[in-house]
């Protein structure tokens, strides 16, 4: 049984960043476990956060056999095809799979995909035991081409009431999907002090806070350097934030 995390909120709330520090927590803690990341974001980054570079997106792929559907191998049904393209486009890297789903339909809609697409990557993240995904700040892409049933979905917030406002916007446009989500829980990002300002606001959320992550000057400088995630300090205060948060939730 495969253990899902999704992680969404508004833009730029540091949705990323969490993914990358969660993901290189799990390849600690759970040596070997197989992890993979999915980038949902449809101006996707993930891969950089990781430093990995990502092959052709499911909706690239998707798009590409619709129109050319002469590329389909004698005797291979379509959906095989898909099947055996999307297995192809995983990128490894050391530690985690990672899977692009690319931008969404546009102009010329290939909805008849999706369903099949679901169930091609229901299947395929079965075989994991944890997946990451980095949304956009909805959450429309996710329930349309993957998984309908999340573990643990973090909202992320920056540290503002606007932001806290929006995390809650976030959870009721999340509860109108046909999502499952078992548990939920706010993090507030880059906190530059105590969150007792915000106590009165983060209850209005209606969200249970499991952690903060204060403002990390080393992720500034890398992000300045263009430098990824995974390069920061295993001991920086982001990573050490984000290790007690997922050491508290994750103690069984
Ligand atoms: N704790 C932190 N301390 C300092 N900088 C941070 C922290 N968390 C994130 N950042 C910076 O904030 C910016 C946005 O972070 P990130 O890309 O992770 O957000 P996002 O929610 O994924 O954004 P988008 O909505 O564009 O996908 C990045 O430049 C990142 O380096
Ligand atoms: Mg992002």
């Amino acid at each position: 049984m495969s253990y899902t995390i999704a992680i969404c909120g508004k833009g730029g709330t540091g949705k990323t960043t969490l993914a990358a520090l969660v993901i290189r927590w799990l390849m600690n803690r759970h040596k070997g476990a197989s992890i993979l990341a999915v980038d949902a974001d449809p101006n996707a980054n993930l891969d950089e956060a990781l430093g990995v570079k990502s092959e052709k997106s499911i909706v690239a792929i998707a798009d590409d056999i619709a129109k050319n559907p002469s590329q389909i191998p004698q005797g291979m049904t379509r959906d095989r095809y898909l099947e055996y393209q999307i297995q192809d486009a995983l990128s490894e890297a050391d530690g985690f799979d990672l899977l692009v789903m690319g931008r969404p339909e546009g102009a010329g809609c290939y909805c008849f995909v999706n369903n099949l697409l679901r169930t091609l990557i229901e299947r395929l993240t079965k075989s994991y035991a944890y997946i990451v995904i980095d949304n956009e700040a909805g959450m429309e892409h996710l329930s349309r081409r993957t998984t309908r049933k999340i573990d643990l979905l973090f909202i992320v917030s920056d540290y503002t009431v606007v932001g806290l406002r929006s995390a809650k916007r976030i959870l009721d446009l999340a509860r109108e999907l046909e999502i499952s989500v078992k548990d939920t829980k706010l993090i507030v990002n880059r906190a530059q002090g105590e969150t007792n300002k915000l106590k009165e606001e983060i209850g209005r959320t209606g969200i249970s806070l499991t952690g903060v992550i204060p403002e990390d000057e080393e992720i500034s400088e890398l992000a300045l350097a263009g430098g990824n995630v995974r390069k920061l300090d295993e001991t920086s205060k982001a990573q050490e934030a984000v290790n007690k948060i997922c050491e508290g939730l994750f103690r069984r």
